[in-house]
């Protein structure tokens, strides 16, 4: 029988992590599923952890579900580990958006200065963990769900010299979603190829004449926000209850137009993170006028998981209450559970993951993590092969791959000019004094968990 361990198990989304292990119990041999947590996540841990067993039950299986703040013990003997903690909690999360977006600058958890502290932060954790499992479960596959996934992903390659490593993120599964709406063709008839890095990736859709769609949905669907919103208005109503998105696709962004005339000249299809990168100034827009109403997404999500934790308490409760879909997770389960499922099966299935290079993409070394097309096998992830990218992408890949590079090397080495190169090369931090000046700003209310600096 198979040993999952789940590290920050106390995690609002444990439920739908469950809801994906129940779904395939059948192909999928458990025996027990420990959830790891610390002090701090104690009491989260102890709700939705008793929601995790009352799941367990109600499918009539016999899984053990330990819940345990002892890491090392959980750790022993496991054969899959998954991680999906949040160093300092949803207030860290708070800082990182809203300490930049107090000087006018782009505040978000997984990209320009705050992605960068929540790596900063992560990184020490993670290695860590990598350390434990080197003693304790060296055959073990680590599935690695913490933001910035790519980057913890690269850093426990890198730094831990840990290679059984796989990074997993939900957001080219809802972009599958939107090509499917856009066509009106159900996903299974399409072929897709993705390539990029974490949140920052970028796919190609083809029909099962051969025939590629990509120019097609970019000009029917990605030219303005309406018709977006129309592609997800679709994929709801196929998909039924476990379809709730918003319309931009993750219910974290929102639905802001990109411009018609830049995605259809790009000619390959951008995930919703490239909002960021592609109209910065149309969301920095929209996130100021949240901020002054004192409603970053982190104080939207305390809000909502306070609310979830209300709901995990009813003991009558035995499934994931579909007022977990208020977070951007959703799907979450499809990717973790069957990533596993497909290693332990060597199911040989498509999926897009963060891993090792390995020349899919010709623009960028060999041995960097980037987010691909993968067969997954019981060896793990093989990229497929994307080719190389035509200069637009390609400028911005180049210097994005290198600022993760940069981002957790200061990580590892707590070094300060390396985090001042960090910034100062990210696309969505300003140049100046302010640079400094932010960055040690960050550097001083996370202190406590920033021991590398
Ligand atoms: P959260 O704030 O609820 O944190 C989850 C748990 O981690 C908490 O119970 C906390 O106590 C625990 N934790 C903190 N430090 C820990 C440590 N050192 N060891 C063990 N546990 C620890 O977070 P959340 O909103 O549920 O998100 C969890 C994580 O998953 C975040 O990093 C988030 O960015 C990530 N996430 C990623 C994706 C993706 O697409 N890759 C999707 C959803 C969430
Ligand atoms: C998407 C992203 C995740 C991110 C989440 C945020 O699912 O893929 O990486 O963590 O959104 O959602 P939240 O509800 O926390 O804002
Ligand atoms: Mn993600
Ligand atoms: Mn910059």
């Amino acid at each position: 029988p198979i040993k999952i361990v789940t590290i920050g198990g106390g995690s609002s989304y444990t439920p739908e992590l469950f809801e994906g292990f129940i779904k395939r119990s059948k192909e999928l041999p458990i025996g027990e599923i420990w959830l790891v947590d610390i002090e701090e996540g104690k009491e989260k841990l102890e709700i939705v952890g008793a929601l995790a067993k009352r799941m367990v039950k109600a499918a009539g299986l016999d899984w053990k579900v330990h819940l345990t703040l002892d890491r090392k013990e959980a750790l022993t003997d496991a054969d899959f580990v998954t991680t999906q903690f949040r160093v300092g909690l949803l207030d860290a999360r708070i800082k990182d958006e809203r300490i930049p977006l107090s000087h006018g600058i782009l505040g978000q958890e997984t990209n320009g200065a705050g992605g960068i502290f929540k790596a900063y932060r992560t990184v020490p954790v993670i290695l860590d963990i990598v350390e434990d499992m080197k003693k304790l479960c060296p055959d073990a596959w680590l599935v690695n769900f913490t933001n910035p996934s790519g980057m913890i992903t690269e850093a426990v390659m890198r730094y831990g010299n840990w290679d059984r490593v796989v990074g997993l993120c939900n957001v080219p599964i809802l972009c599958q979603k939107i090509a499917s709406g856009s066509l009106k063709i159900p996903e299974e008839e399409l072929f897709f190829k993705f390539a990029g890095l974490n949140h920052f990736h970028w796919h190609r859709v083809w029909d099962k004449t051969g025939e590629e769609k990509s120019s097609q949905i970019l000009r029917d669907t990605y030219s303005n926000a309406e018709s977006m919103a129309e592609a997800m208005e679709f994929v709801r109503k196929s998909a039924g209850e476990s379809g709730n998105t918003n319309d931009s696709g993750v219910k974290n962004i929102p639905n802001i137009s990109y411009l018609a005339e830049q995605v259809q000249n790009l000619g390959i299809i951008p995930c919703m993170y490239h909002r960021y990168y592609y109209i910065t100034q149309d969301m920095l827009d929209e996130e100021l006028e949240n901020f002054a109403k004192g409603e970053t997404r982190a104080e939207v999500v305390k809000k909502t998981e306070k609310e979830l934790f209300e709901l995990y308490k009813n003991p009558d409760l035995s499934i994931k209450p579909p007022q977990l879909e208020q977070r951007g997770g959703t799907f979450y389960s499809d990717a973790a559970c069957e990533l596993i499922n497909a290693i332990y099966n060597d199911k040989r299935i498509h999926m897009v993951v963060s891993t090792k290079n390995n020349g899919a993409i010709s623009d960028l070394p060999n041995d960097v993590v980037v987010e691909v097309s993968s067969i997954i096998t019981s060896q793990g992830p093989v990229p497929i092969s994307w080719g190389s990218f035509d200069p637009s992408p390609k400028g911005m890949l180049q210097l994005m791959k290198n600022m993760e590079l940069i981002t957790i090397e200061a990580a590892y080495t707590g070094d300060y000019g390396k985090a001042l190169q960090a910034f100062t090369i990210n696309p969505l931090i300003p140049h100046g004094k302010i640079t400094k000046t932010l960055m040690n700003e960050m550097l001083i209310a996370h202190k406590k968990h920033l021991p590398q600096f």
